[in-house]
């Protein structure tokens, strides 16, 4: 990364009450979308959000998170390239210092915006795939981009960038979880992420459809193992268990207001990205206020840093400074508290309701019965 900018990171990144500055800031440009994914983290209400923010309110963002301290910036949606401004952007952002980051389907990456975006002094881009089957994977995007999606990774490659993978699993693609470890191979990748799915968005719609079984999980997690003592350095392998097969919450965000700042196409400042889903929580928008108004002072964002909100079991527990009480959306999805204990943990009074959920993907026709949800911009 380059050395900071005049003016910008020069502050102590530190707030007059001790919150220290984000460091991530997450620009989700816009819900525009070519695929259909139906394990999107996206909300489901789509076509109810404000107009997207234009180039200068962008510009403004971008700045005024620099200033603030934050070092690096996720360009991601929706699709990203779907914007035709997402080159000025990255290059205001990497005149800042931002080490830049694009998170793409890969749908309009084509030669002359690659070029562009590595002119405008694009560090990153993640590609996804949705499974190693052109059949699957058009199948959960609802589109035909399974040979695209390889052309734009031989792209990638050309134009010197690491090649870095994300596939997102779930009940479907799980048993193929060799094969896109042979395919991210084939492609050349240095880095694959295997995330399983988080249940969030169009995710939640179809939670009971996408959730595996305990014995898929674990057979799918042996693969990788023999794949990563096989191929070492060459490629790691990151594999991400979904939590509800855990007995510990995961440290949503790394903690509320502590490290991530999204903000969606709408303006609309996040502290995580479900957090439009907890009720009585009074988003600031960007167009309104400041970023450090947003960051420092906005009640959403100060809603649940810390531990002065946290309940029992939380509040007395050895753990809560390692997974600050699991993730408030979570625990608000399946308690209807967003102050309560995230379910995940088996410390929690409502942990059954998770083990409900896994218990009902062993019953197969029970979850074939139900048909998978499409992401589009009416829910309807
Ligand atoms: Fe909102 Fe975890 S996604 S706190």
């Amino acid at each position: 990364m380059d050395t900071l900018a005049q003016g910008y990171g020069s502050g102590t990144g530190i707030g007059s009450d001790g919150t220290s500055a984000p460091l991530w800031l997450l620009a989700e440009l816009t819900y525009r979308c070519p695929l259909h994914c139906a394990f999107c983290y996206n909300p489901v209400d789509l076509e109810s959000h404000g107009p997207e923010l234009d180039t200068e309110e962008w510009l403004r963002v971008i700045s005024d998170a620099r200033k603030l301290g934050a070092v690096q910036i996720g360009f991601s949606g929706g699709e990203p390239l779907v914007r035709d401004d997402l080159e000025v952007l990255v290059a205001h952002a990497r005149g800042l210092g931002f080490y830049t980051n694009l998170i793409t389907s890969g749908v309009g990456l084509t030669e002359t915006r690659i070029a562009a975006l590595k002119l405008a002094g694009l560090d990153h881009i993640q590609l996804s795939f949705q499974d190693s089957t052109r059949e699957l994977n058009d199948f959960l995007s609802s589109t035909k981009t399974f040979e695209l999606k390889r052309k734009v990774a031989q792209l990638i490659k050309a134009h010197g960038y690491p090649m870095v993978l994300n596939c997102v699993l779930h009940r479907f693609n799980l048993p193929h979880v060799g094969q896109i470890i042979e395919m991210a191979l084939d492609i050349g990748a240095e880095y694959l992420e295997l995330a399983n799915t988080q249940y969030y968005g169009w995710a939640m719609l179809n939670r009971e459809q996408l959730m595996p079984t305990k014995e898929a999980l674990r057979e799918a997690e042996d693969t990788v193992n023999r794949y990563r003592a096989m191929v070492g350095e060459r490629c790691r392998i990151l594999f991400v268990v979904p939590d509800y097969f855990e007995t510990r919450p995961k440290a949503c965000m790394n903690g509320w207001g502590s490290v991530f700042l999204g903000v969606a196409p709408d303006g609309t400042a996040l502290p995580c990205h479900a957090a439009k889903t907890l009720p009585g929580l009074q988003l600031p928008n960007v167009k309104d206020a400041s970023l450090s108004q947003v960051w420092y002072e906005s009640g959403a964002f100060n809603a649940f840093r810390g531990e002065d909100w946290m309940q029992e079991p939380c509040r007395s527990c050895d753990e809560r400074g390692k997974d600050h009480g699991g993730c408030r959306c979570q625990a608000y999805a399946l308690t209807g508290d967003a102050r309560a204990a995230d379910p995940v943990c088996s410390k929690s009074p409502k942990h059954a309701e998770v083990e409900k959920v896994v218990a009902f993907a062993r019953d197969a026709r029970a979850v074939e019965e139900r048909p998978l949800v499409f992401r589009s911009m009416r829910r309807g």
